[in-house]
C-alpha cells in the first residue's frame, strides 16, 4: 500500500521544556457527570458481522471504518455481558495461545481472561519455556503453535515481528504489540474509551457505534492531545493512525527527539484529521484538549540511560495540570505509567486510565468473538 503524505503542519515551539507544575494554578474544574445510559446494546447479542472471521489483526490500518464500529459495539455488548453475567460459553473448546516474548501485564491478562471469559482455554508462552531460547526461528514456533489452538497472540521486541508471524500461519494472529511497531488491540480500547468517556460513559459507545456514521459524528470535531514518547510508543503509532481517519485534530506533544514518526503522521494526515506537533504543553493546549493521551518514555528502546534520562522526566502530569483542562476533558494512558502521571490525579473524575485498562478486556472479547466465532 502506498500512502502519499501530505505537508506537515509543523508548530515547534522554541522555549525550553517545562517539567510538571505550570504557573496557573486554579481549582480543579469539577468533572461533567452525564446520566447513567441504559441504552446499552443487548446481552448475548448475536454477532452478525463476519467479515473479521478468521482474520490475523497485525496492523490498525488494515480495518474497515465499519468493522472499526463493529468491533466496538461488540465491546458495549460484552461490557453488557461481563457486568450482568460474567462469562459465557460462546468460544467454548477454542484455545488461545498467549506468545509474550516482552514484559505485560494488561495485554496478556486481558486477553487470557477474555478468552476464559468467553469459555474458551489459553496456553501461555514466554521466550524462556519456548524452543526460541533453542534457536528456534518465530515462523516455526507460530507454525508449531497454530497446530495446537485455534488463535495465537503475539509480543515481541521486534517491529514486523508480527507481520513475519501472520504470514507464516494460516490461522489468525493477534498483534499484542510489536517493538516501536504497532499495538492495534491498545487501539481499539483507546478508541472504545475515547467514545464511551465523551458520549456519557458506562458503556454509551455500544449506541455511539452503532453505525460508522455515529461513531464518525461521536468523535467529530474533538482535539486529541498526545504527549510524551511519541517516537518509541507503539500505542501512540496505531491510535494516531486510527483517528486519523476521523474528523478530529491530533496534537502530538513531545520532545524534538522523541516526536512522532513521518510515516505515521503521514498516515494519520491522509483521510479527515489534522494534525501540529509541539515541545510544550502549553495553557492553551490543554484548554482545547478533550483527550489528554498521555505516555511513558520507552526506556527499553533507548541506546543508553544518559539518553533516557535527559527526556524520562520531560512531562509530569499534575494535579495543576488537570486545573487547566476543561471540566468535560479525560487523560487517558495505556500503561504502565512510572512517574509521567503524578497518582494525586487519580482522584480527579476526569482521570480515565483505570476505566481504559479495563475496557481492554471488553475490547479483547470483542476481537476473539469476531475473529473465532
Ligand atoms: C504499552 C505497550 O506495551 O506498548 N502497554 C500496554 O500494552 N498497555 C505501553 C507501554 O509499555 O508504555
Amino acid at each position: 500500500m502506498q500512502f502519499v503524505a501530505s505537508p506537515l503542519r509543523q508548530q515547534f515551539v522554541a522555549t525550553p521544556l517545562r517539567r510538571g507544575g505550570y504557573e496557573v494554578a486554579t481549582t480543579p474544574p469539577k468533572c461533567e457527570v452525564k446520566p447513567e445510559v441504559t441504552n446499552v446494546a443487548p446481552k448475548n447479542q448475536k454477532i452478525s458481522d463476519d467479515s473479521l472471521r478468521g482474520s490475523s489483526l497485525v496492523a490498525i490500518s488494515a480495518l474497515t471504518t465499519a468493522q472499526i464500529a463493529t468491533i466496538l459495539k461488540t465491546g458495549g455488548a460484552m461490557q453488557e455481558l461481563v457486568t450482568t453475567q460474567g462469562a459465557d460459553e460462546s468460544l467454548k473448546g477454542k484455545i488461545l495461545a498467549s506468545v509474550f516474548y516482552e514484559p505485560s501485564t494488561r495485554t496478556n491478562c486481558s486477553f487470557q481472561a477474555a478468552m476464559m471469559r468467553l469459555g474458551g482455554n489459553v496456553i501461555a508462552v514466554n521466550e524462556s519455556s519456548s524452543s526460541v531460547a533453542k534457536g528456534e526461528t518465530l515462523s516455526d514456533t507460530v507454525r508449531c503453535l497454530e497446530t495446537y489452538c485455534d488463535v495465537v497472540v503475539l509480543r515481541h521486541p521486534r517491529s514486523g515481528a508480527a507481520a513475519e508471524a501472520a504470514a507464516a500461519m494460516s490461522k489468525p494472529l493477534l498483534n499484542a504489540g510489536d517493538g516501536v511497531g504497532e499495538h492495534p488491540s491498545q487501539a481499539l480500547l483507546d478508541l472504545y474509551t475515547i467514545v464511551d468517556e465523551l458520549t456519557g460513559g458506562r458503556g454509551s459507545v455500544a449506541v455511539a457505534a452503532a453505525s460508522e456514521e455515529s461513531l464518525a459524528a461521536a468523535l467529530k470535531g474533538k482535539v486529541v492531545t498526545m504527549v510524551g514518547d511519541l517516537k518509541n510508543g507503539r500505542t501512540v503509532h496505531s491510535l494516531a493512525k486510527l483517528l486519523g481517519r476521523f474528523d478530529v485534530t491530533l496534537l502530538f506533544v513531545s520532545p524534538m527527539s522523541l516526536r512522532m514518526p513521518a510515516e505515521v503522521v503521514a498516515i494519520a494526515a491522509r483521510d479527515g484529521s489534522s494534525h501540529t506537533e509541539h515541545e510544550m504543553l502549553t495553557e492553551s493546549i490543554l484548554k482545547e484538549t478533550d483527550i489528554l493521551y498521555v505516555t511513558r518514555v520507552q526506556k527499553e528502546r533507548f541506546e543508553s540511560v544518559e539518553e533516557y534520562d535527559k527526556v524520562k522526566d520531560a512531562f509530569i502530569i499534575t494535579p495543576d495540570t488537570l486545573a487547566m483542562m476543561r471540566p468535560d476533558a479525560r487523560v487517558m494512558h495505556p500503561l504502565p505509567r512510572v512517574g509521567e502521571i503524578d497518582p494525586a490525579c487519580d482522584s480527579d473524575p476526569r482521570a480515565a486510565y483505570f476505566r481504559q485498562m479495563a475496557n481492554g478486556m471488553y475490547v479483547r472479547m470483542a476481537l476473539l468473538r469476531l475473529v473465532l466465532g
